[in-house]
């Protein structure tokens, strides 16, 4: 289906059968009834935002929304990776609870991936599944978090470690909303778009290093051209493998190491995207130390990550055992399997591959890579 959002914008397809959904990308899509005319009938929709987008965005998407449900309401969640916990999900059934929400009643995620991921993890589990749609406020929910249905919240254990697959109705990637996206977030998000390059397409990758300057530069056309091949390249992945039994693990590049360290230090300290960066220089190390691609490569990987403003030396997570602390918090990681990690990491570059490693060579890779 290609519905009509304005004219001025691009779709995405994600296909997944009876469960398949458009992104929408454009501008002045979030404040236009015209973006959700196709959405459900329902008495009410309840908008989930936070306490920094809230007051940016929220009235805008409520009144675009009241035309559809006669009742509109806001549930405003404190902000951070901090917050992305069983006590802020309660407030979201709460509010659904105590507002007579039923089954029918559309949530809408407005924010970043910290309200994406726990509005669509609420909308899995309130009465078994209410239908949701994402409206990403920051590049890296719209390249890549509001996108494939994953949902979650973290543990103190472990990084995003409970959640559901469930996918949204509608993506409504609206690029107006980054002129207030900090230069800190836009790098985080920079992470997720560069990751599509080493994975899977080089031809891509070309395509941000020559036009690096203008993304950083919030310009419209280069940042609807990295969103809509982002979701091009992650859709490809989804659609083919929707729960991630192989190939969708190629989407974490990075991540692995990633993860450890926004744990190890702590939610909320590193960006989950500065994270990513720096985790796929690590990784990108790894995989020369298998002879996987050469020095060349992780240098021009490591130069396009610290250009985009990113770490690219990951932090010492023990002052006694470093690597061992690393090694520990990877094993916590969803794609291991018995104890063991596998890593996505770089068979030559535009294809990646899942393996697991001796401990060994990791701990060199990250003593090389930790100052
Ligand atoms: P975030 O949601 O914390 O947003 C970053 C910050 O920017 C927040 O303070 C937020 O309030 C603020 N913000 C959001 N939009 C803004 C705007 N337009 N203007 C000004 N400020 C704005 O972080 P994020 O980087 O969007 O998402 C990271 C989260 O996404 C992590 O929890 C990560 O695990 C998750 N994630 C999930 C997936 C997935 O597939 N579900 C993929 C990648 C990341
Ligand atoms: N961000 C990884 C995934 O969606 O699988």
């Amino acid at each position: 289906m290609h519905a009509n959002f304005s004219s001025a914008a691009s779709q995405v397809q994600i296909q997944l059968a009876e469960r398949s959904y458009p992104i929408v990308i454009g501008t002045q899509l979030l404040g236009s009834a015209l973006t959700y005319q196709h959405l459900p009938q329902a008495a009410s929709a309840l908008v989930v935002s936070n306490t920094t987008v809230a007051p940016l965005f929220a009235t805008q998407l409520m009144q675009a929304l009241q035309s559809r449900y006669r009742k509109v309401l806001l549930l405003t969640l404190p902000d951070g990776e901090v917050h992305k916990d069983w006590p802020t999900l309660q407030l979201i059934f709460d509010a659904l609870l105590q507002n007579g929400c039923d089954r029918k009643t559309v949530l809408f995620a407005l924010g970043g991936g910290v309200v994406g991921d726990m509005t669509g993890f609420a909308a899995a589990s309130y009465m078994r599944g209410v239908p949701f749609v994402q409206v990403p406020t920051t590049l890296l929910a719209q390249v890549d978090s509001s996108v494939g249905g994953k949902t979650a919240i973290n543990h103190p254990l472990g990084k995003n470690m409970i959640g559901a697959f469930y996918q949204p109705l509608l993506v409504v990637c609206d690029l107006d909303v980054l002129a207030t996206l900090p230069t800190r977030e836009l790098s985080a998000g920079l992470a997720e778009v560069i990751k599509y390059g080493p994975i899977a397409d080089m031809a891509f990758f070309d395509w941000i290093e020559a036009n690096l300057d203008a993304l950083l530069a919030k310009d419209a056309t280069a940042l609807a051209h990295a969103i809509e091949r982002s979701c091009e390249i992650k859709a490809w992945v989804v659609g083919q493998d929707e729960r991630e039994a192989g190939l969708r693990a190629i989407l974490n590049f990075g991540h692995t190491f990633g993860h450890a360290i926004e744990s190890g230090l702590g939610y909320g300290k590193w960006l989950h995207g500065e994270g990513v960066g720096c985790g796929m220089v690590m990784a990108a190390h790894l995989s020369q130390r298998l002879g996987l691609v050469d020095r060349p490569f992780v240098e021009r990987l490591t130069v396009l990550v610290g250009r985009a403003g990113l770490p690219v030396t990951g932090p010492r997570l023990s002052s006694t055992d470093n690597a061992g602390r690393y090694l520990e918090l990877m094993r916590i990681d969803k794609k291991s399997e018995a104890g063991e990690i596998r890593f996505v990491l770089i068979d030559g570059p535009g294809k990646a591959t899942v393996r697991s490693v001796p401990d060994a060579l990791v701990r060199q890779v990250i003593d090389d890579c930790c100052i």
